[in-house]
């Protein structure tokens, strides 16, 4: 019987969970495959810190936020040793090849184990849905629906106040939270990383939603920048993966708003509360159909490759194709609703 090890790396994401039990279900059912799961990402698979994973440990899993394997930023190489180190663990434990769930940083490891002669296959994960290998990621639906909640809570305290709202939602490279949810909750304002807006543009379209007599509703991607502004707005530093830590650009925003336009203006920063609770079904649905998919690749030993969607459809794709472009929002597709702002 052949022995994998299961991990989720990096940033969490509602849908983890279901990948993991959706890979367990199918692996024993169809294949006879085992699993055990790695704790805290590439952290357990360098120190072999194990859990069982069977069919009871999964029971009840898809609807679960977060994830029962836990999470973090450490990657495998610098200071942790690399794929000698990795192979070292996986001899040890009698482990046949890694599932490794997680984002662009995550696929970035993961690929340079499998060129240094690791076992090793892929679930694409982000709430930010800016992986090009794949239409969606598992958690991106949720968070739209969460931000979109925001929104129209937002609005209605902002019309009681006749104030400006300005929300700021995640997306580090690209704005689809933002488009997303922007457009379902109607804005009258989207900012997006793809897109320097000029403050005079914002503060025009803020300005002509007042004079209708309505409250302005504005909604900002954690990394939308200012024409003026060389990177996007961080000031706690670098994660795990030594990337900055983005974060509070609305509360940039609001302030410069308010002194230009005279309108009242609030910033709320949505925050980590867009990769907590429940997966909606989409996300449960796709996240499962990974799960049994990355099975049927570990059976084929179709190792240095990861799952994807296109169109209704799971493929596979290989770690350099998925980790060749970022999949940010196309001009024409900014420009469709940009029309409509103000
Ligand atoms: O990469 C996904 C993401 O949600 C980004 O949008 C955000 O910048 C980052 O993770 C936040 O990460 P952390 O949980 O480490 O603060």
């Amino acid at each position: 019987m052949s022995k994998f090890g299961i991990l989720t790396s990096g940033g969490d994401c509602p849908g983890l969970n279901a990948v993991i039990r959706g890979a367990v279900l199918k692996g024993e059912t169809v294949y006879g495959q085992e699993f055990v799961g790695f704790r805290d990402g590439w952290r357990g698979l360098i120190e072999g810190d194990t859990m069982p994973l069977d069919r009871s440990s999964v029971r009840g899993l898809s609807r679960e936020g977060g994830t029962i394997l836990g999470t973090s930023r450490v990657g495998p190489y610098a200071d942790h040793g690399g794929a000698d180190v990795v192979k070292g663990v996986l001899a040890d434990l009698g482990i046949d090849g890694v599932i490794a769930i997680g984002g662009e940083g995550t696929a970035s490891a993961s690929k340079r184990l499998y060129e240094d002669g690791v076992n090793i296959v892929g679930v694409p994960k982000t709430i930010d849905n800016d992986l090009d290998a794949t239409d969606y990621t598992f958690g991106f639906d949720t968070a739209v629906e969460i931000a979109t909640e925001a929104i129209d809570r937002l609005r209605t305290t902002g019309n009681s106040h006749k104030r400006c709202m300005v929300l700021e939602v995640m997306g580090r490279h690209a704005g689809w939270i933002a488009l997303y949810s922007g457009i379902a909750g109607g804005a009258h304002a989207i900012l997006i990383p793809e897109q320097p807006e000029s403050l005079d543009q914002i503060c025009a379209w803020v300005t002509s939603v007042k004079n209708r007599g309505r409250s302005p509703m504005v909604v900002v991607a954690e990394g939308f920048r200012l024409p003026d502004m060389d990177a996007a707005h961080s000031t706690k530093g670098l994660d795990g993966f030594n990337r900055p830590r983005l974060g509070g650009i609305a509360e940039v925003l609001a302030p410069l708003i308010e002194d230009r336009t005279g309108i009242e203006t609030r910033a709320t920063v949505l925050g980590h509360i867009q990769r907590g609770g429940s997966p909606t079904g989409f996300d449960r649905v796709l996240a499962t159909r990974l799960g049994m998919a990355v099975t049927d690749l570990i059976a084929d030993k179709n190792w240095g490759h990861m799952v994807a969607l296109r169109g209704t459809r799971i493929v596979r794709v290989d770690f350099g194709e998925a980790l060749a472009n970022h999949k940010t929002v196309p001009q024409d597709q900014y420009q469709e609703i940009r029309v409509i702002f103000g």
